[in-house]
Order: C-alpha cells, then structure tokens, then sequence
C-alpha cells in the first residue's frame, strides 16, 4: 500500500450508500509499488511469460491487459502465441521451455484452451517457482497444507479487497458462489485460514434456498457466471457482495451481481468492470515480483 495514501479516502460512498471497492484504484497502488521496488533494486530485469494459445477474443483481450500492466509496473513481457491448431506436444514443449529459461521468473498460460489440448498436462511443468497464476497441483498442494507459494490470484485479488477496505473477516459468514478451481474452491482455503478466520460456505448449482442462505452472510462472493444471479434478496443490510463473475449478454459483458439493486443493501459492493478484473492482474504482477526476489534477481 502506498504510505501517502489517506488512511479512510478509500471509504467513498454511492449514491445508495454502500462503499465502492475501487479494484482499479488498487491495482494502481499495487502496480505503483512494485515499479518502485524495482526502480530500487536498479531495474534488473524481471519478467512475466505470458502464453496464449488459440483465438479466444476474451483471452487475446485479458492477456493484452496483463502484457500492457506488467510492462507499465517496470516488468519485461516475454510472450509466446500459439495458433487454434498447436499441437499437445508443441503447447507442453513452449511451456518446458519457458519453465527452463533463467531470464524468465514468472509463467502464465491463459484459459480456457482450445478444445482438445490437455490442460494438466500444459500446466503441470510450470516449477512452483515459477507458477505465478498459482492453479499446478504442486501450488494448489501448497495452498491446501498452508506451506509457503504462489496464490491464485483472483481469489488472492478478493483478500487484498477485503484488506484494502477493512472489510472485517474473524469470525464472519462468508457464502462463496462457484466450486471452480481457478476462483471458489481456493477462495474458501483463504477465507478460512489463520489470520483471516471467516467461516466460508461453499454454494453452487445445487445448493437449494441460495437467496436464504446468503441473507444468513456477512460477506457474499459470487463467481458463478450467471449473470444478475445475486440480487438484492441474497443480502442482509450492510453485507459485503463482491462480484467475480463474468458473461456476456448480447455484446455486455455483465458479473454476477444486480449492482444498482444491491448498493441499495450492501455495506461495500464491488463494481463490474472495475472490480475483481484489475485485482486478478495486479496480485499477478505482485506474484511475478515474489517470483524474481526468490530467484535472487532482486
Ligand atoms: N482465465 C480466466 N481467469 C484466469 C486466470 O486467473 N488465470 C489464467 N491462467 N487464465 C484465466
């Protein structure tokens, strides 16, 4: 966090009242920092890979975003593009060579990939080191055993949310909305270790009484993508909704949350876009710094 920033100028209230949980506002603090780090350290060379393999628009536009972000936090941004038909073979074999390289400290291989590549087989000889997206076995692993590694970073991205705002977690309901591995499933490791002490429950399309059941929380996360699934009937007054989901309707692309419904309710909300998207590339690129101060670049 940046020193000079005022400690409560980040509270500010919508027109309905609830507290605006800026991510661009974040990600700006973050990035700003980690170019001071690094600007410190006499600029050595750290670097983010970034793989992008088919012709997913949504994933071209992302890993756009993280090149353009990592390159303005003072970062090089090595990029390697496949083509709709690469290979299993040629996917893995620029995967092992960027896990291999001394020049690169941080590796992230966009998803979804094209269908029939085999994505374990893709991601697994990511090094832990290396593994900023934090979604191998081996992180995952970590993660799960509470041992030292890289986070996934849009789960990582709601916990620096939850900080940045004072949003209080000892001891609070948390209902996360989505079993996936890339956002719900590590969400509730991290909402429910040491230090952060909420007590999470795992919702999804199963779940029965959902509205209820999140009506019961302090903190609801959504990361189902369905859009406007999460409506003001899902809150308590002055619970915390943050908005992790992503679909497009017609040619929007819309989260999960009813925002101008539930900022009538909610004590903090996250806006969609300007949410969670910036926090994912943000504690990213915070990944990618760890990564190169323990490879002793800096
Ligand atoms: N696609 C959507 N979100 C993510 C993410 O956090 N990491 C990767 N690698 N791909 C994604």
């Amino acid at each position: 966090m940046t020193t000079d920033t005022p400690k409560h100028d980040i509270l500010k209230r919508s027109d309905g009242g609830a507290v605006i949980m800026d991510g661009n506002r974040l990600r700006d603090e973050i990035i700003a920092d980690i170019r001071a780090a690094i600007v410190k350290a006499n600029q050595p060379k750290v670097c983010l890979a970034t793989v992008l393999i088919g012709n997913n628009p949504a994933s071209r536009i992302y890993v756009r975003q993280k090149r353009r972000k990592a390159t303005e936090a003072g970062m090089i941004s090595h990029h390697v593009e496949l083509g709709d038909n690469a290979s299993q073979i040629e996917a893995e074999a620029a995967v092992r060579e960027l896990a291999t390289d001394p020049n690169v400290h941080g590796i992230l291989v966009q998803l979804p990939l094209p269908q029939g590549l085999d994505t374990s087989r893709i991601l697994n000889p990511i090094p832990p080191a290396k593994d900023v997206d934090g979604l191998t076995p081996a992180s995952l692993g970590r993660l799960v055993k509470g041992e030292a590694g890289h986070l996934p970073c849009t789960p990582l991205g709601v916990i620096r949310l939850l900080e940045r705002y004072w949003i209080p977690t000892t001891g609070k309901r948390a209902v996360i909305i989505g079993r996936s591995i890339l956002v719900g499933l590590p969400l509730v490791i991290l909402l429910g270790r040491k230090g952060v002490d909420a007590t999470p429950t795992l919702a999804h399309s199963r779940t029965r009484q959902l509205a209820e059941l999140c009506r019961s929380a302090d903190i609801v996360i959504s990361a189902a993508g369905v859009a406007g699934l999460v409506t003001s009937d899902f809150l308590s007054a002055g619970a915390t909704v943050i908005d992790v989901g992503i679909s497009r309707v017609s040619k929007a692309i819309v989260g999960d949350v009813d925002f101008e419904a539930c900022r009538n309710i909610a004590g903090a909300i996250t806006p969609m876009p300007g949410g969670t998207g910036p926090m994912t590339i943000a504690c990213l690129l915070q990944n990618t710094l760890e990564a190169a101060k323990k490879l002793g670049v800096l």
